[in-house]
Protein backbone atom coordinates (compact mmCIF):
# COMPACT_ATOMS: atom_id res chain seq x y z
CA UNK A 1 0.00 0.00 0.00
CA UNK A 2 1.83 3.12 -1.26
CA UNK A 3 1.59 5.81 2.03
CA UNK A 4 1.18 9.73 1.65
CA UNK A 5 -0.16 12.54 3.79
CA UNK A 6 2.26 13.58 6.03
CA UNK A 7 1.12 15.95 8.36
CA UNK A 8 3.35 18.76 10.20
CA UNK A 9 2.72 21.30 12.23
CA UNK A 10 5.55 23.29 13.62
CA UNK A 11 4.98 25.68 16.57
CA UNK A 12 1.79 27.09 14.97
CA UNK A 13 -0.09 29.91 16.63
CA UNK A 14 -3.78 30.91 15.75
CA UNK A 15 -6.69 33.06 17.14
CA UNK A 16 -9.91 33.99 15.21
CA UNK A 17 -10.19 37.09 13.25
CA UNK A 18 -10.80 39.30 16.45
CA UNK A 19 -10.62 37.08 19.47
CA UNK A 20 -8.06 38.77 21.98
CA UNK A 21 -6.06 35.18 23.11
CA UNK A 22 -5.10 32.53 20.80
CA UNK A 23 -6.80 29.60 20.39
CA UNK A 24 -3.91 27.29 19.39
CA UNK A 25 -0.61 28.22 21.23
CA UNK A 26 2.77 26.78 19.94
CA UNK A 27 1.47 23.56 18.36
CA UNK A 28 3.75 21.24 17.10
CA UNK A 29 3.17 17.22 16.37
CA UNK A 30 3.60 14.55 13.31
CA UNK A 31 0.55 12.85 11.99
CA UNK A 32 2.45 10.07 9.85
CA UNK A 33 0.69 8.05 6.71
CA UNK A 34 -0.76 4.51 7.25
CA UNK A 35 -1.50 5.34 11.04
CA UNK A 36 -4.13 7.00 13.13
CA UNK A 37 -3.46 10.10 14.97
CA UNK A 38 -6.08 10.29 17.83
CA UNK A 39 -6.75 13.89 19.32
CA UNK A 40 -8.47 14.18 22.94
CA UNK A 41 -9.26 17.14 25.01
CA UNK A 42 -12.25 18.52 26.69
CA UNK A 43 -14.58 20.82 25.13
CA UNK A 44 -13.40 24.33 23.60
CA UNK A 45 -9.56 22.82 24.09
CA UNK A 46 -9.14 23.69 20.14
CA UNK A 47 -9.82 20.35 18.47
CA UNK A 48 -12.10 21.44 15.82
CA UNK A 49 -9.91 24.47 15.22
CA UNK A 50 -6.65 22.55 14.41
CA UNK A 51 -8.36 20.69 12.31
CA UNK A 52 -9.51 23.56 10.53
CA UNK A 53 -6.43 24.91 10.17
CA UNK A 54 -4.93 21.35 7.91
CA UNK A 55 -8.07 21.59 5.88
CA UNK A 56 -6.64 25.24 5.33
CA UNK A 57 -10.63 26.96 6.43
CA UNK A 58 -7.78 29.06 8.41
CA UNK A 59 -4.28 30.38 8.19
CA UNK A 60 -1.89 30.39 11.18
CA UNK A 61 -0.56 33.51 12.13
CA UNK A 62 2.71 31.79 13.04
CA UNK A 63 3.97 28.69 12.26
CA UNK A 64 3.60 26.49 9.29
CA UNK A 65 1.05 23.48 8.67
CA UNK A 66 2.44 21.16 5.63
CA UNK A 67 1.31 17.70 4.22
CA UNK A 68 3.90 15.87 2.25
CA UNK A 69 6.42 18.73 2.75
CA UNK A 70 4.36 21.33 1.07
CA UNK A 71 3.13 24.05 3.26
CA UNK A 72 -1.04 23.98 2.52
CA UNK A 73 -0.84 27.97 1.70
CA UNK A 74 0.40 26.62 -1.06
CA UNK A 75 -2.01 24.76 -2.02
CA UNK A 76 -4.78 25.49 -4.33
CA UNK A 77 -8.73 25.37 -3.21
CA UNK A 78 -9.15 22.30 -5.99
CA UNK A 79 -5.96 20.77 -5.25
CA UNK A 80 -6.63 21.00 -1.40
CA UNK A 81 -10.08 18.73 -1.88
CA UNK A 82 -7.96 15.81 -3.04
CA UNK A 83 -5.55 15.78 -0.49
CA UNK A 84 -7.63 16.86 2.57
CA UNK A 85 -10.85 14.70 3.23
CA UNK A 86 -12.77 16.31 6.06
CA UNK A 87 -15.84 14.99 8.23
CA UNK A 88 -16.93 18.34 10.43
CA UNK A 89 -18.13 18.01 13.11
CA UNK A 90 -21.79 19.12 12.33
CA UNK A 91 -22.20 17.12 9.21
CA UNK A 92 -23.72 18.89 6.07
CA UNK A 93 -25.12 18.57 2.58
CA UNK A 94 -25.50 20.21 -0.49
CA UNK A 95 -28.93 20.46 -2.08
CA UNK A 96 -28.79 18.19 -4.74
CA UNK A 97 -29.29 14.05 -4.48
CA UNK A 98 -27.44 11.90 -2.63
CA UNK A 99 -25.16 10.79 -5.49
CA UNK A 100 -23.94 13.78 -6.27
CA UNK A 101 -23.09 14.88 -2.96
CA UNK A 102 -20.80 11.40 -2.67
CA UNK A 103 -19.53 12.60 -5.85
CA UNK A 104 -18.33 16.00 -4.51
CA UNK A 105 -14.93 15.21 -4.78
CA UNK A 106 -14.12 13.26 -7.39
CA UNK A 107 -17.25 13.99 -10.03
CA UNK A 108 -15.58 10.82 -12.20
CA UNK A 109 -16.86 7.97 -9.59
CA UNK A 110 -18.69 5.26 -10.87
CA UNK A 111 -21.81 4.38 -8.70
CA UNK A 112 -20.00 0.77 -7.84
CA UNK A 113 -17.57 3.10 -5.98
CA UNK A 114 -20.26 4.68 -4.19
CA UNK A 115 -21.81 1.79 -3.09
CA UNK A 116 -18.69 0.95 -1.88
CA UNK A 117 -18.15 3.69 0.22
CA UNK A 118 -21.69 3.25 1.28
CA UNK A 119 -21.03 0.15 2.67
CA UNK A 120 -17.90 1.03 4.54
CA UNK A 121 -19.72 4.06 5.94
CA UNK A 122 -22.60 1.76 7.23
CA UNK A 123 -24.83 3.71 5.39
CA UNK A 124 -26.06 1.32 2.21
CA UNK A 125 -29.38 0.16 3.73
CA UNK A 126 -30.80 3.17 4.45
CA UNK A 127 -29.95 4.29 0.96
CA UNK A 128 -30.76 1.08 -0.37
CA UNK A 129 -34.44 2.10 1.53
CA UNK A 130 -34.93 5.36 -0.17
CA UNK A 131 -37.42 5.33 -2.69
CA UNK A 132 -34.81 6.86 -5.25
CA UNK A 133 -32.01 5.62 -4.10
CA UNK A 134 -28.87 7.60 -5.20
CA UNK A 135 -30.67 9.77 -6.61
CA UNK A 136 -32.71 10.93 -3.61
CA UNK A 137 -32.85 14.18 -3.14
CA UNK A 138 -31.30 16.59 -0.21
CA UNK A 139 -31.75 19.86 0.57
CA UNK A 140 -29.32 21.68 2.01
CA UNK A 141 -28.43 21.58 4.94
CA UNK A 142 -30.00 17.71 4.27
CA UNK A 143 -33.12 17.76 6.83
CA UNK A 144 -34.52 14.89 5.15
CA UNK A 145 -32.24 12.48 6.50
CA UNK A 146 -30.70 12.40 10.14
CA UNK A 147 -28.10 13.43 11.82
CA UNK A 148 -26.73 10.25 11.69
CA UNK A 149 -27.25 8.95 8.45
CA UNK A 150 -26.32 12.69 6.95
CA UNK A 151 -22.99 11.69 9.25
CA UNK A 152 -22.46 8.49 7.11
CA UNK A 153 -22.93 10.39 3.52
CA UNK A 154 -19.94 12.31 4.82
CA UNK A 155 -18.21 9.71 5.80
CA UNK A 156 -18.60 8.00 2.56
CA UNK A 157 -18.36 11.34 0.51
CA UNK A 158 -14.85 11.69 2.33
CA UNK A 159 -13.86 8.11 1.38
CA UNK A 160 -15.20 7.99 -2.76
CA UNK A 161 -12.69 11.04 -2.52
CA UNK A 162 -9.56 9.47 -1.85
CA UNK A 163 -7.63 11.77 0.00
CA UNK A 164 -4.21 11.44 1.44
CA UNK A 165 -5.32 12.71 4.76
CA UNK A 166 -8.67 12.15 6.35
CA UNK A 167 -10.09 14.26 9.33
CA UNK A 168 -12.88 12.96 11.01
CA UNK A 169 -13.96 15.20 13.51
CA UNK A 170 -15.82 13.49 16.30
CA UNK A 171 -17.55 11.29 14.07
CA UNK A 172 -18.13 8.42 15.88
CA UNK A 173 -19.37 9.37 19.10
CA UNK A 174 -22.93 9.50 18.21
CA UNK A 175 -22.88 6.18 17.02
CA UNK A 176 -24.01 2.96 19.10
CA UNK A 177 -20.63 1.17 20.37
CA UNK A 178 -21.30 -2.14 17.63
CA UNK A 179 -22.05 0.07 14.92
CA UNK A 180 -19.09 2.18 16.16
CA UNK A 181 -16.70 -0.98 15.83
CA UNK A 182 -18.29 -2.19 12.50
CA UNK A 183 -17.23 1.47 10.95
CA UNK A 184 -13.77 1.69 12.40
CA UNK A 185 -13.10 -1.86 11.21
CA UNK A 186 -14.15 -0.93 7.44
CA UNK A 187 -12.19 2.14 7.57
CA UNK A 188 -8.86 0.87 9.07
CA UNK A 189 -9.09 -1.00 5.20
CA UNK A 190 -10.62 1.94 2.93
CA UNK A 191 -7.93 4.31 4.92
CA UNK A 192 -5.00 1.81 4.27
CA UNK A 193 -1.98 3.84 3.67
CA UNK A 194 -3.39 7.40 4.15
CA UNK A 195 -3.02 9.55 7.10
CA UNK A 196 -5.85 9.44 10.01
CA UNK A 197 -6.84 11.74 11.85
CA UNK A 198 -9.23 11.12 14.70
CA UNK A 199 -10.56 13.47 17.01
CA UNK A 200 -12.34 11.28 19.67
CA UNK A 201 -14.42 11.66 23.25
CA UNK A 202 -14.85 7.15 23.57
CA UNK A 203 -11.66 5.78 25.03
CA UNK A 204 -12.78 2.87 22.83
CA UNK A 205 -12.24 4.57 19.89
CA UNK A 206 -8.75 6.08 20.38
CA UNK A 207 -7.53 3.11 22.67
CA UNK A 208 -5.62 1.44 19.38
CA UNK A 209 -4.71 5.01 17.78
CA UNK A 210 -0.79 4.62 17.09
CA UNK A 211 -0.41 8.01 18.35
CA UNK A 212 -2.68 10.22 20.81
CA UNK A 213 -2.59 13.67 21.14
CA UNK A 214 -4.21 15.42 24.33
CA UNK A 215 -5.02 18.97 23.93
CA UNK A 216 -5.86 21.36 26.92
CA UNK A 217 -6.57 25.44 26.67
CA UNK A 218 -5.15 25.03 22.86
CA UNK A 219 -1.71 23.61 23.73
CA UNK A 220 -0.90 19.74 23.01
CA UNK A 221 -0.27 18.79 26.71
CA UNK A 222 0.52 14.52 25.65
CA UNK A 223 1.96 12.48 23.20
CA UNK A 224 1.64 8.90 23.18
CA UNK A 225 -0.25 5.67 23.45
CA UNK A 226 -2.90 4.61 25.34
CA UNK A 227 -1.04 3.29 27.47
CA UNK A 228 1.97 5.22 27.51
CA UNK A 229 -0.79 8.08 28.49
CA UNK A 230 -2.12 6.14 31.13
CA UNK A 231 1.51 6.29 32.90
CA UNK A 232 2.58 9.76 32.42
CA UNK A 233 -0.61 11.85 31.49
CA UNK A 234 -2.64 13.34 34.30
CA UNK A 235 -4.99 15.01 31.69
CA UNK A 236 -5.16 12.02 29.85
CA UNK A 237 -5.97 9.90 32.86
CA UNK A 238 -8.73 12.47 34.14
CA UNK A 239 -10.35 12.60 30.45
CA UNK A 240 -10.18 8.49 30.61
CA UNK A 241 -11.66 8.29 33.78
CA UNK A 242 -14.71 10.90 33.57
P1 LIG B 1 -15.55 20.64 21.23
O1 LIG B 1 -15.89 20.39 19.80
O2 LIG B 1 -16.68 21.27 21.97
O3 LIG B 1 -15.05 19.43 21.96
O4 LIG B 1 -14.37 21.75 21.29
P2 LIG B 1 -13.06 21.90 20.37
O5 LIG B 1 -11.91 21.30 21.10
O6 LIG B 1 -13.34 21.41 19.01
O7 LIG B 1 -12.83 23.49 20.36
P3 LIG B 1 -12.88 24.52 19.13
O8 LIG B 1 -11.66 24.38 18.32
O9 LIG B 1 -14.19 24.46 18.44
O10 LIG B 1 -12.84 25.90 19.89
C1 LIG B 1 -11.68 26.38 20.56
C2 LIG B 1 -11.93 27.80 21.01
O11 LIG B 1 -12.14 28.65 19.88
C3 LIG B 1 -13.17 27.96 21.89
O12 LIG B 1 -12.88 28.92 22.88
C4 LIG B 1 -14.20 28.48 20.93
O13 LIG B 1 -15.14 29.29 21.61
C5 LIG B 1 -13.39 29.30 19.96
N1 LIG B 1 -13.97 29.31 18.61
C6 LIG B 1 -14.30 28.23 17.87
N2 LIG B 1 -14.76 28.59 16.65
C7 LIG B 1 -14.71 29.95 16.63
C8 LIG B 1 -15.03 30.93 15.65
O14 LIG B 1 -15.47 30.60 14.53
N3 LIG B 1 -14.82 32.25 15.99
C9 LIG B 1 -14.34 32.62 17.21
N4 LIG B 1 -14.15 33.92 17.46
N5 LIG B 1 -14.02 31.72 18.15
C10 LIG B 1 -14.19 30.40 17.89
MG1 LIG C 1 -14.94 20.56 18.08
Amino acid sequence: VPTAGRVEFRDVTFGYPGAERPVLDGVSFVAEPGQTTAIIGSTGAGKTTLLSLVSRQYDPQQGSVAIDGVSVSDLGRHEMASVVGLIPQKPYLFSGTIGSNLRFGRPEATDAELWEALRVAQGADFVREKTHGLDERVSQGGTNVSGGQRQRLCIARALVARPRVYLFDDSFSALDVATDARLREGLGEATAGATVIIVAQRVSTIRSADQILVMDGGAVVGRGTHDELLESNETYREIVES
